[in-house]
């Protein structure tokens, strides 16, 4: 008997045998019986194809290789004539691959959120969210900033409706504005808890910015508040230590400098060591080897006064830090604008 008529006597049997398959069982069989590695008559066959008379190697081989194709073709398409006639027309076919529609990536912004949040929980701090649309005595009156406060001006603000300027006698109506920075939430919380307090309110916040490399309309942070009896400066210094050594590196700096904001008395500007230069001095700081992170103080005992905390028996401090900042800085971003296009060659740099 020659090579290739053992392939064909393989087909002719596989073949029959194909035809009175009627279940996934029998397809199975058949599939180990033929194309199986260990008692498989194809793969038997294709090791006969090395010991065969050296001029017939050559078509034995393409034959016997063509077979196993063809076997494998067949019992798949068997397979899903099977399954076709046991699917109902009109139903779904569960059986069916899905489509994919592809992960995508998680916002630079909302990675550091969550980081961020991270550690304050682990802190014990509880997370809270508030409104965008804010009105002028969160935002500003109970953070000890009255109407003609000239604190109001370092920060621009949009408003929903009538700014306090055309309020007056005829109307008393008070403002609504987009929030200018999470520090309202500080109120917001502390009208309707007695201390111990420990929140941090992260959020959207919103000035009447032009948009450059460094400003963006809207920008997001993240604001820290504790308030308890005994609470002093230095358990501020050393929870934001703790926290900046977390979110940047273990060897980072951290420097106070006195500062000044209505709701805190004292205040300090907050500085780490150039995550550029590592402090050596570059053009991003100025040559000065340091770079401000956030804002923070000692509650004003007024601020406590506005909720009805007794400031002779509670203290506590508040931060507040620009999301968007740290996110330039740990991710080496050179433009905040890039945070809000939905570029997806920047998105596709985080992971899912
Ligand atoms: N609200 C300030 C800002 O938007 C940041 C800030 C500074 C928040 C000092 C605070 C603080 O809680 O104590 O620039």
């Amino acid at each position: 008997m020659t090579a290739s008529s053992d392939v064909d006597r393989l087909r002719t049997e596989f073949l029959a045998e194909l035809d009175s398959a009627s279940s996934e069982r029998d397809l199975q069989d058949l599939h180990d019986r033929y194309l199986g590695r260990k008692r498989g008559a194809v793969a038997a066959l294709l090791k006969t194809v090395a010991s065969a008379p050296a001029d017939q190697r050559r078509a034995l081989g393409a034959s016997a290789n063509a077979l196993k194709q063809e076997v494998d073709e067949a019992l798949s398409a068997r397979r899903d004539t099977l399954l076709a006639a046991q699917t109902p027309a009109g139903t779904v076919d569960v059986t069916l691959a899905g489509r994919d529609s592809g992960l995508g990536h998680r916002h630079p912004l909302t990675i550091l959120r969550e980081e961020i949040e991270g550690i304050f929980s682990s802190l014990g701090f509880e997370i809270l969210h508030g409104p965008e649309a804010e009105d002028d005595y969160h935002n500003f009156e109970a953070l000890n900033m009255p109407a003609d406060h000239p604190a109001r001006d370092m920060q621009d603000t949009l408003y929903l409706d009538a700014p306090l300027a055309t309020q007056g006698e005829a109307d008393p109506r008070p403002a609504t504005l987009l929030r200018t920075h999470t520090s309202g939430m500080q109120i917001r919380y502390m009208e309707t808890h007695t201390p111990p307090v420990r929140i941090i309110a992260p959020g959207l916040v919103y000035r009447r910015d032009t948009p450059d490399l460094t400003h963006s309309p809207m920008f997001q942070q993240v604001e820290g508040l504790l308030v308890g009896e005994h609470v002093t400066m230095a358990d501020l210094k050393g929870t934001l230590e703790c926290f900046l050594r977390q979110l940047f590196d273990a060897d980072t700096n951290v420097m106070f400098r006195p500062s000044f904001f209505p709701y805190t008395e004292p205040s300090a500007e907050v500085f780490i060591t150039c995550v550029f230069c590592q402090g050596d001095g570059c053009a991003v700081c100025k040559k000065t080897g340091w770079l401000e992170i956030l804002g923070s103080g000692m509650v004003h005992p007024a601020v406590f006064e506005a909720v009805g905390y007794d400031p002779e028996r509670y203290t506590g401090w508040a931060f507040g830090v620009g999301i968007d900042r740290v996110a330039l800085l740990k991710y080496r971003v050179e433009d905040i604008r890039l945070f809000y296009d939905n570029d997806l060659r920047l998105l596709e740099q985080f992971p899912y």
